[in-house]
């Protein structure tokens, strides 16, 4: 049977977007799903093959396929660098033809993220990288640093470097104020699909899809120490998220272009086990809450908070900063009544 260049594209499309999550299983995956015959499978299998679109791992017996990676590596020492010099001769050449908000979301990002290394990282060596396939496009930013949750533990005096990722979530922190202003890694983290930050055992993850969940060790426990800090990006070709929309989002722009708004995943506070019933955690969370106009915690995950806890923050905190609006969202009934309890005593 002879197919339209519409349905031959859907074919194609269907077996490009689910090759990644069933590698030995995308023939017959394929005829299920569309309704084709396996030899109409394996022709369009071919086809992609043939075009460098697609690649075979496994045996004749045993095929497997992936998508084909194009992978780029450049290796610098830490010295008189500048991001956007970079940016300009290393990664913008492979991306012109890429859509215009996706080139500028990868540019934001990568110049973000090797600015951060220059300034902060005290590195010897810088090692960035490019992967491209024919759906997404990714970035790491590797330096050999001191690590970027013990460089933040170090500043602000923390006792623990998971600490930090809190930290980094709620944005505006800055270990160099006079020259900084803390929002590269938090619209960094927005914008791509996929963000993680990794350090010695630690990983941050996922913001952009589940806001802040944190894998210690678990996701690397089979590695060494990852030392230094290593970034990693990644975005869709085809995303259609533009940079000013998400700055856009954490600002009034009628009033306030600045950034004054955060969202901060309160789950982070309950990194390893932790219930939340303590005045010091409250106090923890709250830290910076000053420098913002709208903070909105969200509760997502978190089914109960004590007397104390609450009462630092929903009480004693809006006592002292009129001028912050608090906002939650996601509250499991327990939450909310016990919000409520604090705030009657007001
Ligand atoms: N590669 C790194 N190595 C060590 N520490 C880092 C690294 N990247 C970031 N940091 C730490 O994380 C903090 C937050 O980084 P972020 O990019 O969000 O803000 P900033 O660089 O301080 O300010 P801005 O990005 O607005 O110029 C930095 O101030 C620094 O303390
Ligand atoms: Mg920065």
């Amino acid at each position: 049977m002879k197919f339209t260049k519409e349905v031959v594209d859907l074919i194609k499309n269907y077996i490009i977007s689910n090759i990644s999550r069933n590698p030995n299983q995308i023939t017959q995956q394929t005829c299920d799903h569309l309704g084709i015959t396996k030899p109409t499978v394996l022709k369009y299998i071919n086809e992609l093959g043939r075009d460098r679109i697609i690649e075979k791992t496994g045996s004749n017996r045993y095929p497997k396929y992936r998508l084909v990676k194009t992978k780029y590596v450049w290796k610098y020492s830490n010295q008189d660098l500048e991001e956007d010099v970079l940016w300009r001769n290393d990664i913008a050449p492979l991306l012109k033809d890429s859509n215009n908000n996706v080139k500028d979301i990868c540019q934001y990002g990568f110049t973000e993220m090797v600015n951060n290394v220059i300034d902060h990282s005290q590195a010897n060596k810088l090692i960035t990288m490019l992967t491209l396939d024919c759906l997404d496009i990714e970035i790491w930013i590797n330096d050999d640093g001191i690590g970027i949750f013990r460089k933040i533990k170090n500043a602000l005096g923390l006792e623990q470097s998971s600490h930090a990722i809190l930290e980094l979530a709620k944005g505006k922190f800055t270990s160099d104020p006079e020259n900084h202003s803390g929002e590269g890694i938090f619209f960094t983290s927005r914008i791509f699909d996929e963000f993680a930050i990794l350090s010695h055992k630690l990983c941050y993850t996922d913001f952009g899809h589940t806001e802040g969940l944190i894998e210690k060790g678990i996701l690397w426990e089979k590695q060494e120490d990852i030392p230094g800090t290593s970034v990693h990006m990644k975005i869709e070709k085809k995303s259609n998220t533009q940079l000013k929309d998400v700055f856009d989002e954490y600002a009034d722009p009628e009033k306030d272009p600045s950034f004054h708004k955060t969202i901060i995943p309160v789950k982070l506070m309950e990194y390893e086990g932790e219930s939340l019933i303590s005045r010091s955690q409250a106090k923890r969370l709250i830290t910076r809450f000053d420098k913002f106009v709208e903070v909105i915690l969200n509760f997502d995950g978190v089914t109960q908070i004590g007397q104390a806890f609450a009462d630092q923050i929903f009480r004693v905190f809006p006592n002292k900063h009129p001028e912050v609006h608090l906002r939650m969202i996601n509250l499991t009934k327990d939450v909310e009544n016990m919000i409520k309890r604090v705030q009657s005593n007001k």
